[in-house]
């Protein structure tokens, strides 16, 4: 599956040590510990349960068991110093977190996970003097102040605590940090969260199963390589000040990419019906762009063409065998 992170590698010598990836076994974690580890960047691979299972969908079994994994639970602040110091970490990326539904199923839980879990990392790395320490809010925290035209979630909310923390921390104690609001990532390993629809319906055609995406209309098309890519392009230098940027992907229809999809299986039985996804489509990234050394744009037509091809060579190595419940 090297073909899959061949385009995001970078040059080692970006980084002058270990850089910790929380979340390290969600979607972006895999990707993101995928390509430092193939770019030969040390990388602590962390997470409350450190399965290798959607890395692997990445790296391939082997390359991604053989990571460090830590079981780091981010809700416990003395363990994140601890690992932290261990390790002598250089730089965060902080992707740990709970999305839309379970911030709405457990909310106390959402707030520990969300909201102290990202303050543990601030601690620990004002008391590490990390320079590069990037972090996940979201499209969601676009909702507030709540009344405007996008849906307002617990999600959202928590994201938009962890931004005004960042800056705090900055005004306060000098810890640099970039905040990145990911809109929709699709690809390979994104398997749970309110808008993994797309990639589920990718999925699906791969399998020969139907699938209906709830959505229609314009969408973010944000391909999972290229947003590992702007995290890590953003843990790769020195930060000063605390930094908040958009990170879109491409604004194209969900009916456009069927139609992609359609191209590379004419038999599939793939749907798009319902309202709009309630989030903005169509965020600007280039002052991220501009900020953090360059990285790759991927088109809407290259990340399902990839996309599509991977699970079906999951598929047909028995990696992967059931549509996300
Ligand atoms: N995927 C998207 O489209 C998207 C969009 C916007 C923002 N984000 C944000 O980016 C980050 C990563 O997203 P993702 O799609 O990879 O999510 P994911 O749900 O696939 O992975 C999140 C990971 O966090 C881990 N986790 C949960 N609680 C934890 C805890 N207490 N301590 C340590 N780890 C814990 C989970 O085990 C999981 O492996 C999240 O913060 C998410 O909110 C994602």
């Amino acid at each position: 599956m090297d073909h899959l992170t061949d385009p995001f590698l970078i040059s080692a010598d970006r980084f002058d040590g270990p850089v910790l990836v929380t979340g390290a076994g969600g979607c972006i974690g895999a990707w993101v510990c995928a390509i430092l580890s193939r770019s030969g960047v040390p990388v602590i691979a962390s997470d409350l349960q450190p399965s290798p299972a959607r890395a692997g969908l990445v790296l391939g079994q082997q390359a991604a068991k053989a990571l460090d994994w830590v079981s780091l639970d981010v809700t416990d602040g003395a363990s994140v110093s601890a690992l932290v110091s261990e390790h002598k970490i250089r730089a965060i990326i902080h992707l740990a977190g709970l999305q839309v539904p379970f911030c709405a199923a457990n909310p106390a839980l959402g707030a520990r996970v969300n909201v102290e879990g990202t303050i543990n990392i601030l601690e620990a790395a004002r008391m590490a003097d990390i320079k590069r320490t990037v972090f996940a809010s979201s499209v969601a925290a676009h909702s507030f102040p709540a009344g405007g035209p996008y849906k307002a979630t617990l999600y959202g909310a928590y994201k938009v605590a962890n931004e005004q923390t960042a800056h705090v921390y900055w005004e306060d104690w000098k810890v640099p940090s970039i905040g990145l609001r990911p809109n929709v990532v699709y690809g390979v390993a994104r398997d749970q969260g309110m808008s993994s629809k797309n990639t589920i319906a990718i999925q699906a055609a791969a399998m020969g199963v139907p699938f209906e995406v709830p959505y229609t209309g314009l969408y973010s098309w944000l391909y999972a390589g290229e947003a590992a890519a702007a995290f890590i392009a953003s843990a790769s230098q020195d930060g000063a000040g605390a930094s908040m940027f958009d990170l879109n992907g491409r604004c194209e229809t969900i009916e456009a990419g069927m139609e992609i999809l359609g191209q590379l299986a004419p038999e599939m039985q793939i749907a798009a019906n319902g309202s709009p996804f309630p989030f903005p489509p169509d965020l600007d990234e280039n002052p991220l762009r501009n900020h953090v050394p360059d990285y790759p744009a991927f088109s809407l037509e290259l990340g399902v063409t990839d996309t599509f091809h991977a699970f079906k060579t999951l598929v047909a190595n028995g990696q992967v065998t059931n549509l996300p419940a």
